[in-house]
């Protein structure tokens, strides 16, 4: 029975040394001290003993189990001790690696330019208003002393859905109609109306079928063409600068009489002539003037007591002036490289 004993010791402590992970040593304990282990099949024998040989060899068993049990148990605690090292060792963050970069959005550039020119005219008191871009001929041309069959019509190409009737707006400037005539005909008026506005129009680094207007419109009374002026050139000194100049030249528009160009001095060269100027030292940059009397009388105004002035900027235009686009079709390409571009301009810029 003795040398059954320490065989089996022998044995254990042999594959318990040999054990090299956890999982071994808990299939160990379970195979020497579980219920159908050798340890507890000796133990049953022990009521066969007289008591002298049950006393003596139960302490032998004792001895056994204690010194297997506390071999398993120190096999045990090394491994899961380990275990945790090794889970510690494999969460482990460096802090000193850089971090993920996150792709941040940037603002696309026509809604930039147009926010900025919505905050500098909201600081000069004007609301932002909004209008159709399914528009009534009414609105588009007629309120705005454009008759049918008004050769100045041509100028404008546009789509028509339904015919003589229902149109895309070919420019913002009904929005100026639709105004005056929510107005009621007897208070001042101060608005500008961003927009999206059609033509027939074939896509070239210039034109484009779809494009952004930003339309403007004052009301008030003994309104003159200095206050056009002096709007002008606070609104384009705010966007290129202080030393920005404007001019006007004469033009004609049938909603507005007199009617003006606006020129901006070349921020390039500052005057002295540059490609971007066409050598001229100016830039066109919006159609303006005094809101004709048949406009005002059309929209419900009384021309006698009222005037107003009026002004269309080109919302490409302007961007691709003030960040050196070349070509319009870039808005509308969906090109992510131009925004990130002209985000990280926009940020030097600051
Ligand atoms: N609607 C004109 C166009 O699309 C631009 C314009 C010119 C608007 C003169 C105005 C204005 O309000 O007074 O060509």
């Amino acid at each position: 029975m003795n040398e059954k004993v320490k065989k089996l010791k022998e044995q254990a402590l042999t594959n318990i040394e040999k054990a090299t992970n956890l999982k071994e040593v808990n299939e160990l304990k379970i195979l020497y001290l579980g219920k159908k282990g050798p340890i507890n099949e000796l133990t049953m024998h022990l009521k066969e003993l007289n008591n002298e040989e049950k006393r003596e060899f139960g302490k032998i068993l004792n001895d056994l189990k204690n010194e297997i049990t506390s071999q398993i148990e120190e096999k045990i605690r090394y491994y899961e001790d380990l275990e945790i090292k090794e889970k510690l060792e494999k969460e482990k963050i460096d802090i000193t690696l850089p971090g993920v970069k996150i792709p941040l959005g940037a603002p696309n550039i026509l809604e930039h330019i147009i926010e900025e020119i919505e905050n500098i005219c909201m600081s000069m008191g004007y609301d932002v208003v909004d209008g159709p871009e399914i528009e009534e001929d009414r609105f588009n041309f007629e309120l705005l002393n454009i008759p049918k069959g008004h050769p100045a019509r041509d100028a404008q190409d546009t789509f028509y859905i339904k015919e003589e009737e229902i149109l895309l707006r070919s420019q913002t400037s009904p929005v100026q109609a639709r105004t005056m005539l929510k107005a009621g005909g007897d208070k001042p008026i101060r608005m500008i109306c961003p927009g999206k506005t059609y033509r027939r129009d074939d896509d070239d680094a210039t034109h484009s079928h779809q494009f952004m207007q930003i339309e403007g419109l004052l009301v008030d009374k003994n309104v003159s063409l200095s206050d056009l002026k002096g709007t002008m050139d606070a609104i384009f000194k705010k966007l290129f600068g202080s030393s920005c100049e404007v001019r006007f030249r004469p033009s004609y528009y049938q909603f507005t009489e007199p009617s003006v160009e606006t020129d901006i001095s070349c921020f390039a060269c500052k005057g002295k002539g540059c490609s971007l100027c066409k050598n001229t030292g100016w830039i066109t940059v919006s159609g303006a003037g005094i809101v004709h009397p048949n406009v005002l009388k059309n929209c419900g105004y009384d021309p006698n007591i009222w005037s107003g002035f009026a002004f269309g900027f080109g919302a490409e235009r302007l961007a691709m002036l003030k960040y050196g686009i070349s070509d319009i079709r870039t808005f509308y390409q969906t090109d992510l490289r131009e925004i990130r571009d002209f985000d990280r301009r926009e940020k030097n810029n600051d």
